[in-house]
């Protein structure tokens, strides 16, 4: 007789599980949370055996509704997870046997838990997927109503994070969208490659029974049951596709919360972010820190850490089930629950943020950032580039020393360095002629950005549509 302190596989042990093996080996202090996705599981499970005749119809409902009954003590509370047990699909069978008696022992048949697991964890990563897109889908929506509302604020835009040419605030909110367009695609890429049900390559080479694995499918709403069941169980490519859609979303993200960050600086002085959205220092009475940003910025790190974590624990595995897969759970849920809290987040945050306008202006005033206008003027008059872009370098040493910008120059300050400068000049020295002359799609000009805006929300609801 066995002493092995767990009864679903210790017939051929002679000795009970050391202790501490036992601790180790455990998953259910965190699987658990796979628990609705393995009764659902299960529930698929047991209806499509009783199709095939492999259960009786008694038996089906006997195990139905001990599975339901035990999805309510999870849910009231009430159930009382065993580490002995292992995992959760161990901790939930057992619970059943003891609620039905010997029926409940027949739900694991024609599946093993590798095929079980991989199957849980599909039903989740859909699951969140699909809570994840809803998210996302009102951060984009938030963004092209804020770069609408601020289609024509001008702004200096950078490179090198040095003053370059002036843009509208609306075209950089939008350039923020265009990233998150790209996330939106790879996200419903990843989920079809999720949506592939693995149940019914038992351990790893099928089963004898005569199971249909169309009708489990169907059952559990996954687009096809998997091609090969070696495959099947090994497989966490989807994992691995998930986390790196997150590592590039939190990625943006966090150049996004950089910029938020300086921009609510008092040297650049951009933008106002509600109080809500910030904290204040324990210390420092006058500050008021914007954490959201920044905590964002700082989750970034976690998100990558688990991309490697996955892809690491996958390298050099053989096929086909290895117990190393155990360690998929926790840096996949710390992924979803951390991507769905920082779009949240800036979902909530970035309709409420308030562009200093004139602060904005002035900084784009100053720069120098109508100089390739000048330069782009000269060259329309017939000078040739490489002399317009000379001309305009030593207006701007002349300006440096002076302190005035391009268009507080006098005519006859311009006119020292090129004859060819005339009156009209100051139409495209000014901020807001800047902007309107770049007016072709992806183009910065107010109603390039207004067109562009009308066609990402028309992209949104086709993705909705086609969903
Ligand atoms: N707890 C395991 C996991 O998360 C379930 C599958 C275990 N299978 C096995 N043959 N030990 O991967």
């Amino acid at each position: 007789m066995s002493q092995a302190t767990n009864q679903s596989w210790g017939g051929r042990f002679s000795e009970p599980t050391d202790a501490f093996v036992a601790r180790f080996t455990a998953s259910v202090n965190f699987d658990q949370r796979l628990a609705p996705q393995d009764i659902q599981g299960s529930i698929a499970h047991a209806n499509m055996l009783a199709r095939v005749g492999v259960l009786t119809d008694d038996e089906r409902d006997a195990i139905i509704n001990g599975l339901n009954e035990i999805q309510g003590e999870i849910e009231r509370g009430e159930f009382n997870w065993s580490v002995p047990l292992e995992d959760v699909h161990m901790n939930i069978e057992a619970r059943l046997t003891e609620k039905i008696g010997i029926t409940g022992k027949k739900l694991h048949t024609g599946r093993s838990r590798n095929d079980q697991v991989a199957t849980d964890i599909r039903l989740f990563m859909r699951d969140e997927i699909d809570v994840i897109e809803v998210e996302l889908k009102r951060l984009r929506e938030g963004m092209i109503e804020l770069a609408d509302r601020e289609a024509e604020t001008i702004m200096p835009g950078f490179t090198h994070l040095q003053t370059a040419q002036p843009v509208t605030f609306g075209h950089h909110i939008l350039a923020w969208q265009e990233m998150l367009a790209r996330d939106h695609e790879r996200l419903l890429d990843c989920r079809k490659r999720v949506n592939v049900m693995p149940l019914g390559a038992a351990a790893l080479a099928g089963t004898t029974y005569p199971i249909d694995r169309h009708v489990t499918a169907e059952l559990l709403g996954f687009d096809r049951p998997s091609e090969n069941s070696l495959d099947a169980v090994s497989d966490r490519d989807f994992a691995i596709e998930f986390t790196s859609f997150a590592s590039i979303l939190l990625m943006h993200l966090s150049r996004m919360s950089e910029e938020l960050v300086l921009w609510t600086s008092a040297q650049f002085n951009f933008i106002d972010l509600p109080d809500r959205f910030c904290t204040g220092s324990s210390i420092m009475p006058q500050k008021k820190n914007p954490d959201v940003p920044e905590l964002v910025r700082g989750k970034t790190g976690r998100v990558y850490g688990h991309l490697m974590s996955l892809l690491t624990l996958m390298k050099s595995q053989p096929l086909a089930y290895n117990k190393d897969n155990q360690e998929d759970k926790e840096p996949l849920f710390d992924a979803v629950d951390t991507v769905r809290d920082c779009l949240k987040a800036f979902a909530d945050m970035v309709p409420a943020i308030e562009p200093k306008k004139a602060s904005m202006y002035e900084a784009a005033r100053r720069g120098f950032s109508t100089a390739t206008d000048l330069a782009d003027y000269l060259v329309r008059k017939g000078v040739a580039f490489r002399d317009a872009h000379e001309i305009v370098g030593q207006s701007v040493a002349y300006g440096l020393k002076t302190e005035k910008d391009l268009s507080e120059m006098s005519l006859d300050e311009l006119q020292q360095f090129s004859a060819t400068i005339e009156q009209d000049v100051f139409e495209v020295l000014t901020l807001e002629g800047s902007v309107a002359a770049r007016n072709h799609i992806g183009g910065t000009a107010p109603n390039q950005v207004r067109a562009a805006a009308q066609r990402a929300r028309e992209a949104l609801s086709a993705l909705k549509a086609g969903a």
